[in-house]
């Protein structure tokens, strides 16, 4: 499978199989996260992977879609220990970890799973589920899993919209 055939499979799942995710496919995925580039390669992304369910479905219930998210294979709390600020005023944390997370993805897609961002959450509850540090943000959630649903052609924007070269035509 080419990068781009990747890229093409992965789709928001929102449907997921009652079936959990191989530890040798959880080692693949957390390996393409751990080789994703980070601002100073300050590595500052922490994962905590949630495959019990009744912690699953605790922290399901703090979405927008309890009843889709507590029955994927795993959950994933994307979190950063970095609240530095780069000089082009951007933060850092952010980035890393949605680089890394997409990673996730794409790694997920190839292997046969499905992901879905999650940013409809509540951080506060979740921290105090998951023992998370004051000071660590949670970034995301994702939810990965066998899928349940098929892909649907993605609503995207044509190129033209979106690029052009040299100044800022648009
Ligand atoms: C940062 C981010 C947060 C998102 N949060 C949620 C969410 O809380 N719940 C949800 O069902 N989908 C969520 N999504 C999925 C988007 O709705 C989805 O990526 C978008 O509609 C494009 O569809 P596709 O991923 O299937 O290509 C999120 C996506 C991103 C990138």
């Amino acid at each position: 499978m080419t990068l781009l055939e990747a890229i093409r499979r992965r789709y928001s799942c929102r449907a997921y199989q009652d079936k959990s995710i191989e530890q040798e496919k959880l080692d693949i995925i957390f390996e393409a996260a751990r080789l994703a580039p980070s601002a100073k390669n300050t590595q500052d992304w922490r994962f905590v992977v949630l495959t019990d369910s009744q912690i699953k479905r605790r922290v399901a219930e703090t979405t927008n879609r309890p009843e889709v998210f507590q029955k994927a294979g795993a959950i994933i709390a994307a979190c950063s220990n970095s609240d530095e600020v780069m000089r082009c005023g951007q933060a850092i944390g952010p980035i890393d970890v949605a680089i890394a997370l997409e990673h996730i993805a794409l790694q997920a897609a190839e292997l046969g799973l499905a992901t879905c961002w999650i940013g409809s959450f509540d951080t506060d509850k979740v921290k105090a589920m998951l023992d998370i540090p004051a000071d660590i943000a949670i970034i995301e959630l994702m939810a990965m899993g066998y899928p349940a649903d098929e892909r649907k052609e993605p609503k995207r924007e044509p190129v033209e919209k979106i690029l052009c070269y040299q100044k800022w035509k648009f």
